[in-house]
């Protein structure tokens, strides 16, 4: 495996291949991460994954300082999971200079949810996307896949929309939620819980499955519902940005003819201590 950390150095490595697969990551990775990694072994003829903490989708007050940067362990994760070039960039080196080219998502999409409680988040984010995809897939012959965590449910749902109308010839394949066995969604910033913090997180993904169970048996009084299961975890402790049943095609909210299985995903976002955990179901 190889650690690259240049544009030109990556550029040169990948030279030889036809069909790049290539997981996007800010590092700290876990079992969720490795997993896309494994599925973009499957897709193409040399696996990149990137490792970048993107100043650029993060808000002054969130955590960019503090983010866990671990690159010598994520190496040795991705080794055993057999990655091909790792990509490392320097901030000087993917933003030499301020980026005030942007990729601006329409508000539709990237305002609701994340982007309302996160303002410019998916600017950020878009923008890295689409400069990395530069970096890898530039110079390729054949097909180009990337692979995003289901996770980051609005995200995938933004870069797909973000290929699909600039053209991009990249296959965007979305990697389902890894969840430790109670139940709680792997993520980075799991490692920022207190014990007893970790002990209450899989309330969020309760709390999502209590909302489509609600929707599945016939309860078609959505207000309530959410309102019930924000009151439940304020309750416990929480604090609650949304919790929320959209239609999966776009995130808005369902009518009375989208209640039906299938077609939904529960979405939340709360903070536990000074923790922020994202979760959503899909049923
Ligand atoms: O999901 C993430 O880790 C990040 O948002 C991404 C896609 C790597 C862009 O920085």
């Amino acid at each position: 495996m190889q650690v690259i950390h240049t544009i030109a150095e990556l550029r040169r490595a990948l030279a030889p291949y036809d069909r790049p697969a290539f997981v996007p990551t800010m590092g700290n990775l876990h079992d969720g991460h490795l997993a896309l990694v494994r599925r973009a072994r499957t897709l193409g003829d040399v696996t990149v994954t990137s490792i970048f903490v993107n100043r650029l989708q993060f808000l002054p007050h969130e955590d960019f300082d503090t983010y866990p940067r671990t690159l010598d362990a994520d190496c040795d994760k991705l080794r055993e999971v057999g990655c091909d070039i790792v990509f490392a960039p320097s901030e000087a080196e993917l933003y030499p200079e301020p980026q005030t080219f942007k990729v601006q998502p329409p508000p539709a999409l990237a305002d609701l949810l994340e982007g309302h409680f996160r303002p410019g988040f998916f600017t950020g984010v878009c923008t890295v996307v689409m400069k990395l995809f530069q970096c890898v897939f530039a110079q390729a012959k054949g097909e180009r896949h990337a692979v995003f965590g289901k996770k980051d449910y609005q995200q995938l749902m933004v870069i797909r929309q973000m290929v699909r109308q600039f053209a991009l010839p990249v296959t965007i394949h979305g990697g389902e939620i890894e969840r430790a066995p109670d139940g709680l969604a792997l993520s980075s910033r799991n490692g920022y819980l207190t014990p007893a913090e970790r002990a209450e997180a899989p309330q969020l993904v309760l709390a999502l499955r209590t909302l489509a169970a609600g929707v599945l048996a016939g309860e078609h009084n959505l207000a309530a519902l959410e309102q019930h299961a924000q009151q439940t975890l304020t309750a416990r402790g929480w604090q609650v940005d949304y919790l929320t049943v959209r239609r999966r095609e776009d995130l808005q909210p369902p009518a009375p003819e989208d209640l039906q299985p299938g077609r939904l995903v529960a979405l939340g976002a709360a903070r536990l201590g000074r923790t922020r955990l994202i979760d959503n179901w899909e049923f």
